[in-house]
Order: C-alpha cells, then structure tokens, then sequence
C-alpha cells in the first residue's frame, strides 16, 4: 500500500476516552487532522466544551467513564454516527492516591484499580460489539505506563492496573486475532499534561538537568504519543498486536543509567561532596561518621 495513504483515517471513527485534555486530547487531535470521525469521552464539562469548539466535527459526549453504562451509551453514540468503531483508545487513567500502599483504604484501593483496569475491560467489552462492525482492520489502544515495566514507590496500586491492562492486552490479542481485530498498549514514561504538570512538579532549579535524565533530552508532550497511536491504528501496524510501545525518550532502557552535568553516563545516583558525611547521619555510631569523613 502507498505509505502516503496509510495515515489517512478518512472513512474511519475513533472513539478517545479522556480526550478533553492530555495525551488523549493529543491522540484525538491527531486523528482529527488525519480524517477521522473522532468521537470524545470526557468528564470534564469545560474540557469538553473546549475540545467541542476546536475540533467542530468531532462527536464530544460528556460522561464518566467509569460509569456502568457508559460503554453501553457510548456504543449507542457510535452506532448513530457511523455504524462501526475502527479504533478504541481506552486513554482515562490516574493514580489517584500517591501513598504508601500500606496508608490506602480498601476503598481507595478498589478506586484505583477501577480507574486503571476495571473500567477498560468494561469499555473493550461493549464497544467490541462496534469493532466487529468495522473489522478486519479495527483496533484497540490502550495507554498504560511505562511503571507498567518498572517499579514506582507509592503508585503500587497504579502499577498493578496498568500492568494488568498489559496482561489483558496480550490475552486478547490472540482471541481477537482470528477476527482481524488488535490490541496494542503505549506506555509513556513522565508526559507533561494537566495531570503531570511538569513545571509544577518540577521546581525550575531542579530542571537544569533535564536534557540528562532522559536519554532522549526531555520529557514527553501530548503529540509523542499521538504518534504512535497512529501508527498502532494504521495499516502500517498490522502484522503488531498483543504488544506495547514504550513512549519514553529512551528511560526504560537507561533503566538507572543517567548523564551528569558534564554529560558522563553514570549508574550511580548523583550526591553533592562525597554524600555519606552528613552530620548526625549514624547517630550513636560516632566512630563510623568519624572513618567515613576521613
Ligand atoms: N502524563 C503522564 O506523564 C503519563 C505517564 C504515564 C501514563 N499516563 C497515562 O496516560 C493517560 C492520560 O494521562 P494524562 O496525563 O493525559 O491525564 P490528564 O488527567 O491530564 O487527562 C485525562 C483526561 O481524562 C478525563 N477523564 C478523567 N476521568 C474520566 C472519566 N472517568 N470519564 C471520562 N473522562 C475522564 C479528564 O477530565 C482529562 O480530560 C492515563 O491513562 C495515564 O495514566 C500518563
């Protein structure tokens, strides 16, 4: 096929979850652009007018998510508007508490799975009635996280949804597999949007050194992952399903590995001085901090 042709979407609808802002306002903009029916799911009733007044065209349906329902009212949306789903992309997730996994309430706990994994299973299950309708060819994409492959102190919970979603999405890949339908995950590591808002969690004198904590020299925007659910949904990916891409500058192959300021790859994390001879750091053990501030 003509590559030229292979990210156009003309004559294809692509339901966002999330779409208001964020990474799933990224995808939904770049499937806008590139000839797509999009139809939005969004929470938010100001994100939703706001995504309503840029993107005209697109179908933008105020509801949670979260919702018994929802699936079921959002497949009825899609049914009205074209008939067929070609691409779902299952984008609301939050790690709603960051705290020790110990401090979360059996409640906050049920809430996090929830947001993470429950309610993408329930939204893939009735939408798949819509993507049969448009398959061979229809696919799903799911935005998971690159603490889906790594340890993230405080987000237990996060971690395991959305390593469960990347246990769901290989699973059924091979059960959708027969039917032309895929199944892909995109994993982004620190992604700067309203729920990862960079320049607030991130002080100014702290990110003088951005450029050497990613491999790649910065952290992520909207549109890097907008990329790749393109290609996920394009004919260029159908021979990919039951995988992820990782959106991550290169973090998760640098694992620990880091640059200094002088640009050196190190493993080791960065102290100021030697770090170990902190006064009162071994209290009661004068003769340890004696040896280690010779
Ligand atoms: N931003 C990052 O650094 C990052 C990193 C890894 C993974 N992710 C994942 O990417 C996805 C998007 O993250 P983001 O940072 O763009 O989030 P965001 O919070 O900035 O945007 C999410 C959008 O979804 C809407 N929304 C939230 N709950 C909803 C619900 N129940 N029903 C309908 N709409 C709802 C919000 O109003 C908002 O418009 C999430 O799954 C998140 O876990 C983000």
């Amino acid at each position: 096929m003509d590559p030229r042709k292979m990210l156009n979407f003309e004559g294809k609808t692509v339901l966002v979850t999330g779409g208001g802002v964020g990474i799933g306002r990224g995808i939904a903009d770049a499937f806008y652009a590139a000839g797509a029916t999009v139809v939005i799911a969004e929470i938010d009733p100001e994100r939703a007018a706001a995504v309503r007044e840029a993107l005209p065209n697109a179908v933008v349906v105020e509801c949670d998510v979260l919702k018994r329902g929802a699936p079921r009212a959002l497949a009825k949306v899609v049914e009205e508007t074209s008939g067929k789903l070609d691409v779902l992309v299952n984008n609301v997730g939050h790690f709603v508490h960051a705290l020790p996994f110990d401090m979360l309430s059996e409640d906050q706990i049920d809430e996090i799975v929830d947001v993470n994994l429950g309610q993408v299973l329930r939204m893939t299950h009735g939408l798949l009635p819509m993507l049969r309708a448009a398959a061979p060819g229809a696919s799903i994409i799911n935005i998971t996280s690159i603490e889906a492959y790594r340890g993230v102190p405080y987000c237990t919970v996060y971690a395991a949804g959305k390593t469960g979603v990347s246990g769901f999405t290989k699973a059924l890949a091979l059960e959708l597999a027969p039917e032309g339908i895929r199944i892909n995950d995109i994993a982004p590591e620190t992604t700067d949007t309203p729920q990862v808002a960079i320049d607030i969690m991130i002080p100014p004198e702290n990110r003088v050194n951005e450029d050497k904590w990613i491999p790649l020299g910065r952290f992520g925007k909207p549109s890097d992952c907008a990329g790749a659910a393109l290609y996920l949904a394009s004919p260029m990916a159908e021979w990919v399903t039951g995988t992820a891409i990782h959106v991550d500058g290169g973090a998760l192959a640098a694992a620990g590995w880091t640059r200094t300021p002088t640009g050196e790859w190190t493993v080791v994390p960065m102290v100021t001085g030697n770090g170990l001879v902190i006064p009162g750091a071994f209290p009661g053990d004068e003769a340890l901090t004696e040896k280690l501030a010779e």
